[in-house]
């Protein structure tokens, strides 16, 4: 029999970040019964009521150990990648204060998945995990990377192998192109450190999804499925973005298509990570390409996404904390997820100039127009509160996510809380879903 994990009655929970992602989370675990208090740092005007009146930073260790164990924390999970690559978790599990807390999030060697795309495609070759070709080519090595790229079949990927805040991923048309974009890694340094190695890759043609498992080191429960909308215009033009908008599930992602994804691909990569000795705790975001029937890993990634969680997270009926703590405690065996069968729509309203240069600090307006229905949530990501008001401070400033049964219905009524939003400068994608 499955022993049922043990929870206590009340967790004090520390999270990480100050995303749309992040605001999600905070609404789902401070829905649970067994929060007793959340604090959300840096967080945004939508996670003010949790926000932490001192200073605290993560790459101080004595700084948030000081501040957990005042606080009586239990729980801390990590947002965004950059404190997992840069080892947060590692030097949490060295400090004598934090001996006890529970962590959602890899440590540096798991999220090296994310940390280094050299090291996940070498990681995926050793483990049997379907993905496109690639070699790595260091910048000593330019002829040899050149001479490759002209015989190269068109389009090919060139990416960083550091993290680039996804800016750092470049499909090239023709080797002409493919060698000016060498130049930006090589010669312009634009990705600086992170742009040391190049990968060249294969380029896959299909419809990207993106697959979440929570990861307690041995067992894992899969969330719902999402498609992100990266490109930042309609009819997927223009420059890559962090995400202008998600769909979950996206029709697509059939029970078959989920079956198959977890057979060679999570499962696999779980094992892999078990047998390599590496004991990961927290979320696997796997990219994919769905290529014909088969899906195709396109990266890893050590955290939820962006705006993916903004569409899943209102699905989510089970209780968030509660699988949180399990994870991070190594007793998700047995635990099933409970999901809203209906669509969900996030359409992301962003700053004028977006992906380019922004143009911020600008008062926002319908943020508290109205009482929300049970089906329509909105969730900060680049805001701040200035006096009365709040103003626009990022790129991407404001998601806007409506659960509905019709997927047509969900995404053009998620567009139309979306606009509700204004600010000088405003827009968001109006196609979201009419390509599924
Ligand atoms: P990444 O930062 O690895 O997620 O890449 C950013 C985007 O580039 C992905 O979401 C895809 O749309 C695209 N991409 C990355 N690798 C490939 C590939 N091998 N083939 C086609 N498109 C790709
Ligand atoms: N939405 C893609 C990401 O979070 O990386």
């Amino acid at each position: 029999m499955i022993e049922p994990p043990v929870f206590l009655d009340a967790y004090r929970v520390l999270l990480l970040g100050s995303g749309a992602r992040e605001h999600a989370m905070a609404q789902s675990i401070s829905a649970s019964p067994r929060c007793d208090r959340l604090w959300v740092h840096p967080g945004n005007a939508g996670t003010e009521a949790w926000s932490v009146d001192q200073p605290l930073d993560w790459r101080n260790i004595e700084q948030l150990a000081g501040f957990v164990q005042r606080n009586g924390i239990q729980l801390l999970v990590v947002g965004p990648e950059e404190p997992l690559v840069h080892g947060l978790v590692d030097q949490c599990r060295l400090h004598p204060l934090l001996q006890d807390l529970l962590i959602v999030g890899p440590n540096a060697e798991g999220a090296r998945l994310e940390g280094s795309k050299d090291f996940s495609k070498a990681f995926m070759q050793r483990h049997g995990i379907p993905t496109a070709g690639a070699r790595t080519f260091r910048a000593e090595q330019r002829e040899e990377a050149e001479a490759y790229l002209r015989q190269h079949a068109m389009p090919v990927v060139l990416k960083a192998d550091g993290l680039a805040a996804g800016k750092g991923v470049l499909i090239c048309d023709t080797p002409q192109e493919a060698l000016e974009s060498l130049a930006l890694f090589w010669t312009e340094q634009k990705f600086g450190e992170a742009g040391a190695k190049v990968l060249v890759e294969e380029f896959l043609e299909g419809i990207e999804c993106s697959v979440f498992a929570l990861c307690d080191g041995q067992d894992y429960v899969l969330l719902p499925p999402a498609k992100d909308y990266k490109r930042v215009g309609e009819g997927d033009t223009g420059l890559n973005t962090g995400g202008m908008g998600a769909v979950s599930p996206p029709p697509f992602a059939t029970p078959e298509l989920m079956r198959r994804i977890e057979e060679r691909i999570v499962q696999p990569t779980l094992q892999g990570l078990q047998s390599e000795g590496v004991d990961y705790r927290g979320f696997l975001f796997v990219g994919l390409m769905k290529v014909g029937e088969e899906p195709m890993v396109i990266e890893y990634n050590v955290r939820m996404g962006d705006p993916e969680t903004e569409a899943v997270m209102p699905r989510l009926q089970s209780d968030l904390l509660e699988l949180l703590v399990a994870a991070a405690s190594g007793k998700l065996s047995g635990m099933e997820l409970m999901v809203d069968p209906r669509f969900a729509v996030t359409t992301v309203v962003c700053s004028g100039g977006y992906p380019g240069e922004l143009r911020l600090g600008f008062p926002m307006t319908g943020l508290t127009g109205r009482d929300y229905t049970e089906d329509e949530r909105l969730f900060h990501a680049g805001t701040k509160r200035e006096g009365a008001d709040c103003v626009n401070r990022g790129g991407r400033v404001v998601a806007a996510t409506v659960l509905d049964a019709d997927l047509k219905e969900a995404a053009r009524r998620s567009l139309a809380l979306a606009q509700e939003i204004r600010f000088e400068g405003a827009f968001c994608r109006k196609d979201l879903g009419q390509d599924l």
